[in-house]
């Protein structure tokens, strides 16, 4: 490692790449998020310590869990449907619970009246029908007694409080991580959260733990929440507006579709298809990912809200995906103030116009210095759109009303 960065260096070609091929990731452009636990059975975000509910009371309801109407296939079938490219899960959320059959714990999931190894049945599924399957894990955890403290008052959960104990909680997760990278198959991402909180990267053990990886699973993307930088930056449910941080490329937004993580029995604040739709626009159009999120009921299945919006934006990418996958950020002026209607993304010569809401006009000017159009039409149907190009403007008159993609095919250079 540092003969690689020192040979990097002395031959002037930078920094050493940071690890993992990311190229599969830049093409996917959108993926399934699954936050998942018994902390469902409540139908409120996530149980939490320095809330209400007591931590004992909590687990006891826990190892209770009986999700009866899980069925892998059917998740991965409904992200195929919806034109996800990979799934990432929560093998352990902030509640500490392990989704997965740890040696490390008895609390999991194969210890409650399901007995079934969620995370290795998703795993199966998945392999069987072609889906990279990315793994969540929370570095946060509200049931250990190393992370908390015994006995922690609520409020004490950050463990710099209890130095003594943090190298015994280190170790329970780097050894986690382990059985993660060798009992599940292939990993496609390691998606680390709560890392970034205000500890040092040798409480963690992160270089270890990052390395371990890399070595069982050579091709396993690593996201950017730990304190070392990662294969990819991610975005939580904003897309920075330019001059804002955003980390290095290449980026995924996630983005839940109504309020919270976890399921909700009383969220109703479900952002719309369309919405959606267009945050899958507007995240290409920056060269990002979206890892759109669901939180299944505790029943294992996931509620018809999330179930249409889904399939929503599989049937508008049925006809559009080729404006989206593969593509890279477009040439045409990204500005997401909320007055802007359009993004674009390009690919092979071709510039894509996402038109996100309907002009008022029935004329749409662009400013596209540089671009030299050939030929205007509409990705859905293929029908002709006449445009003019004047200076650095192109006038595009909209064949119709509402969102659409206007494809533009580029004069060779
Ligand atoms: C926030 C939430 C956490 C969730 C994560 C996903 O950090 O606190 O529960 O898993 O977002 O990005």
């Amino acid at each position: 490692m540092l003969f690689a960065a020192l040979s990097c260096l002395l031959l002037g070609i930078g920094t050493p790449s940071f690890g993992a091929d990311t190229a599969w990731f830049k093409e996917a452009k959108f993926g399934l998020f699954i936050h998942w636990s018994p902390s469902s059975m409540w139908g409120t975000e996530i149980m939490d310590p320095r809330r209400s509910m007591p931590r004992k009371e909590f687990e006891t309801a826990a190892m209770r869990f009986d999700p009866r109407d899980f069925n892998a296939k059917s998740w991965v079938r409904l992200a195929k449907q919806a034109g996800m490219r990979y799934i990432v899960f929560t093998a352990k959320h902030h509640d500490g619970f392990c989704m997965f059959d740890s040696a490390l714990t008895d609390f999991k999931i194969t210890k409650t009246p399901s007995r079934r190894d969620v995370l290795a049945e998703l795993a199966r599924a998945c392999r069987e029908e072609g889906m990279p399957l990315g793994i969540y894990y929370s570095l946060i955890d509200w049931h250990h007694p190393d992370f908390l403290g015994k006995d922690a008052p609520p409020g004490a959960w950050a463990p710099k409080a209890r130095p003594a104990l943090w190298p015994r909680y280190a170790r329970y997760v780097r050894e986690q991580v382990r059985e993660l990278s060798t009992k599940y198959g292939e990993v496609a991402v390691f998606w680390f959260d709560g890392g970034r909180l205000s500890f040092t990267l040798e409480d963690w053990g992160y270089p270890e733990i990052f390395a371990m990886i890399r070595r069982l699973q050579p091709k396993a993307l690593i996201n950017d929440r730990t304190l070392l930088p990662g294969d990819f930056s991610t975005w939580e449910q904003l897309i920075p507006e330019p001059g804002q941080p955003q980390g290095p490329a290449p980026h995924e937004l996630c983005l839940t579709i109504g309020t919270t993580w976890g399921y909700s029995r009383t969220d109703r604040n479900f952002k719309s298809a369309e919405f959606l739709i267009s945050r899958l626009a507007k995240a290409a159009g920056r060269g990002a990912n979206l890892l759109l999120n669901v939180g299944p009921m505790p029943s294992g299945r996931i509620q018809p809200e999330f179930e249409e919006r889904l399939l929503a934006v599989g049937d508008w990418l049925k006809a559009n995906g080729e404006a989206v996958y593969g593509t890279s950020a477009g040439p045409l002026g990204y500005a997401p103030q909320s007055d802007v209607q359009y993004v674009s993304t390009a690919k092979d010569g071709v510039v894509y116009l996402h038109l996100l809401r309907v002009p008022k006009s029935w004329w749409l000017r662009v400013r596209a210095p540089g671009l030299r159009v050939r030929r205007a039409r509409l990705l859905e149907g293929g029908a002709a759109v006449t445009f003019w190009q004047l200076g650095e403007n192109l006038l595009l008159r909209l064949p119709r009303p509402g969102s659409m993609v206007i494809e533009l095919l580029l004069r060779a250079p």
